[in-house]
């Protein structure tokens, strides 16, 4: 038996872990044990255990309880206690995803401790390192034993920093599982009705990146831009923690009531809004890929993206305030059409190709 760890800590990454969790429990239990650490950069029952319930994925084994913090004491922090774990209890691999402050501490000291190290959704870059994430997805893909991948650009951009072709594995996209395994369960949330909303007649807001919502004056403008836009059509906004700090320290209150600042939700209430938006806005960067597999379309207040296939595909579109304001921007992307794009390997099977590839070489 072998033991593989797979590390979570923050939003994005549970719907990472779990198709691989799943994989290995429905499929794989005569060879690994999933080992689920949770490090608790995201601690609150909105942006935690509401994911576990939704997903059906089992309690964390250790949980590291490190909570937030700036960058250095986050992710040093995390470095030590998961340290201290794999001290007393050593996987054969750790499996990490993503880019979060959590997916640097775990690559790094996997990297110290010569344990086999496997990023999942290696390759993304956005060429901007005033980007947190942009410096923990450089770091992960230059130390990992395995790149698993989701685009052709992805394996582009590691060949090109150098990275040995052998390392480097296409898999597809292991998010798309978890939406193509909850998508039919999700079509039961009962979360239109309670927000007296009707398919295909609202706007599905997310903000969070600190470029967008740690600036005050930035802040302002987007929001009173979605409060002008609710005025011709609902716009419901479920909101990160950070940016419902802010927005309280702003003390910004909607004109219309037709603009919903909500908690943040859960998998399956955020999975129906997402898939009848008649437009999603956002920075997220799964919500991107999310739109794209959909063929819901999205409009991205970002200068940049790591996911460039969601632009190239036609579902998403970069938004830059400096160019024009984001009314006009949005009543433009209402008009464009719907359509799925086909993305290899985007079929919800990504999780039995990374055990293949474990498999083979463990
Ligand atoms: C982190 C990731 C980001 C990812 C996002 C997903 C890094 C550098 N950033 O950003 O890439 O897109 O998660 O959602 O890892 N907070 C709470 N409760 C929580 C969690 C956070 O109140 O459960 C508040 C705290 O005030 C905290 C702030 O949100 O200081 C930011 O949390 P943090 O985890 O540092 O970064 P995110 O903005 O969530
Ligand atoms: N999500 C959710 N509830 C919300 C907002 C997002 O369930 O209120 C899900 C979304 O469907 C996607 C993931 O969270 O699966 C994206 O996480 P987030 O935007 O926090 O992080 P990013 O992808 O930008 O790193």
């Amino acid at each position: 038996m072998k033991t593989v760890a797979l590390l979570a800590g923050a939003r994005p990454n549970y719907m990472k872990i779990f198709p691989i969790w799943r994989e290995i429990h429905a499929n794989r239990r005569e060879r690994w044990i999933p080992l689920i650490i949770h490090t608790g950069q995201h601690y609150d029952p909105i942006m935690n255990d509401v994911f576990f319930a939704d997903l059906g994925l089992p309690q964390p084994d250790h949980y590291l309880g490190i909570g937030s913090a700036p960058h250095g004491a986050q992710t040093g922090r995390t470095m030590i206690a998961l340290e201290e774990l794999f001290m007393r209890e050593r996987p054969d691999w750790l499996v990490v995803v993503g880019d979060v402050n959590s997916t640097l501490a775990g690559a790094l000291v996997a990297a110290k401790m010569r344990i086999p190290l496997a990023h999942v959704e290696a390759g993304l870059r956005s060429f901007d390192r005033s980007m947190p994430e942009e410096i923990n997805r450089l770091v992960t893909d230059a130390v990992s034993d395995l790149l698993f991948t989701h685009s052709p650009e992805a394996d582009e951009n590691l060949l090109r920093e150098g990275i040995p072709p052998e390392k480097i594995i296409r898999v597809g996209n292991v998010m798309i599982d978890s939406l193509v395994l909850l998508i039919e369960k999700a079509a039961d949330s009962p979360i239109l009705g309670k927000l007296g909303l009707l398919p295909g007649r609202y706007i599905l807001v997310t903000l969070h990146r600190p470029s967008n919502v740690d600036d005050p004056g930035q802040l302002r403008l987007l929001m009173s831009a979605l409060d002008q836009t609710a005025r011709q059509m609902p716009v419901v906004m479920p909101l990160h923690p950070r940016t419902r700090r802010m927005l309280d320290r702003i003390e910004f209150r909607p004109a219309t009531d037709d603009f919903f600042l909500i908690d943040a939700l859960g998998y399956l209430d955020f999975l129906r809004l997402e898939s009848a938006a008649a437009l999603v806005v956002t920075d997220s960067g799964g919500v991107q890929e999310e739109t794209t597999f959909l063929g819901v379309p999205c409009l991205t207040v970002r200068p940049n993206t790591e996911r460039p296939i969601t632009i190239s595909r036609g579902t998403n579109e970069l938004y830059e305030p400096a160019r024009e304001p984001l009314e006009h921007a949005i009543r433009r992307a209402l008009e464009r059409p719907r359509f799925r794009p086909n993305i290899e390997g985007w079929d919800g099977r990504t999780a039995g190709r990374i055990m293949d590839v474990l498999d083979q070489i463990a």
